[in-house]
C-alpha cells in the first residue's frame, strides 16, 4: 500500500509513521478530538497507532490514513482518513483537528484535497461520511465539501447523518466553481 503525499496552500497530508507516537497521541490521546474514545495514555496511543498502521497496509492502494502537517511549522495538526467503510461498499472520508487547530479551516483544506485524489487519482465511484447528528462542526465540514445528507444511520451505537459524494456529482461541483472564478 502506498499513499501518496498530497499538498494544499497551507497544508501537507502524509502517511503516518511508526515515529510519530507523540503527535499521534495528541490528536488521539484528547477526549475533546476524539470524543467517541480517545486513547487515555501514551501506550494506548502507540497500540492504536500500531494498529491504524497495519489495518492501512492491508487496504487498497492510495487509502488509508494521512498525518495533516501545516507547512509553516511542519507541526501534525490533524488526520484525514480514506478507507473502506465499513457500513456499505462506498469509500469513508474522516477528518480530526488537534484541538488548538480548530476554526482555521485546515478540516475544509485536507478534505478537499482527499476528495480530489480519491476522485482524480483513484477514479472512485462514491465518497461518504457519517457524522453525529450534534457534530455540528462536523456537518459544516461535510457541508462545505460538497458532501449530501443522505439520510439516517446508526454508527458506533449512535444516531448519525450518512453523507455521499459521487465522481459525478463531485465533477460537476468543480464544473461550477471553475465557471465561476
Ligand atoms: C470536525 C472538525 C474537524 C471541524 O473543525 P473546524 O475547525 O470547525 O473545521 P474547518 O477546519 O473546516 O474550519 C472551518 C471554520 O474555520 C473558519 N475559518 C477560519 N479561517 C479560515 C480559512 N482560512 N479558510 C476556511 N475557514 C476558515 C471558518 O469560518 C469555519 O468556521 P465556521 O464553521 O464556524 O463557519 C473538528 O471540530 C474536530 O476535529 N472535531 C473532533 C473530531 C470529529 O468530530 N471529527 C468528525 C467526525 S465525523
Amino acid at each position: 500500500m502506498t499513499l501518496p503525499t498530497l499538498l494544499t496552500g497551507r497544508l501537507r497530508l502524509r502517511a503516518w509513521t511508526e515515529g510519530d507516537a507523540g503527535a499521534f497521541h495528541e490528536l488521539w490521546g484528547d477526549p475533546r478530538v476524539i470524543w467517541w474514545g480517545h486513547t487515555a495514555t501514551p501506550e494506548a496511543s502507540l497500540r492504536k497507532l500500531a494498529e491504524v498502521l497495519a489495518r492501512c497496509a492491508t487496504m487498497p492502494e492510495g487509502l488509508g490514513w494521512w498525518a495533516v502537517e501545516a507547512r509553516d511549522t511542519r507541526r501534525v495538526v490533524g488526520n484525514i482518513v480514506l478507507q473502506p467503510a465499513s457500513y456499505d461498499d462506498t469509500t469513508e472520508l474522516g477528518y480530526h483537528l488537534a484541538r488548538d487547530g480548530w476554526g482555521r479551516g485546515y478540516a475544509t483544506e485536507a478534505a478537499r484535497a482527499a476528495l480530489c485524489h480519491g476522485f482524480s487519482t483513484l477514479r472512485l465511484p462514491v465518497v461518504s461520511a457519517v457524522v453525529h447528528v450534534d457534530n455540528h462542526a462536523s456537518h459544516r465540514v461535510a457541508a462545505r465539501v460538497g458532501l449530501r445528507a443522505s439520510g439516517p444511520i446508526t454508527y458506533n451505537g449512535m444516531p448519525h447523518v450518512l453523507y455521499e459524494l459521487s465522481r459525478e456529482e463531485a465533477l460537476a461541483l468543480d464544473g461550477a466553481a471553475s465557471a465561476a472564478t
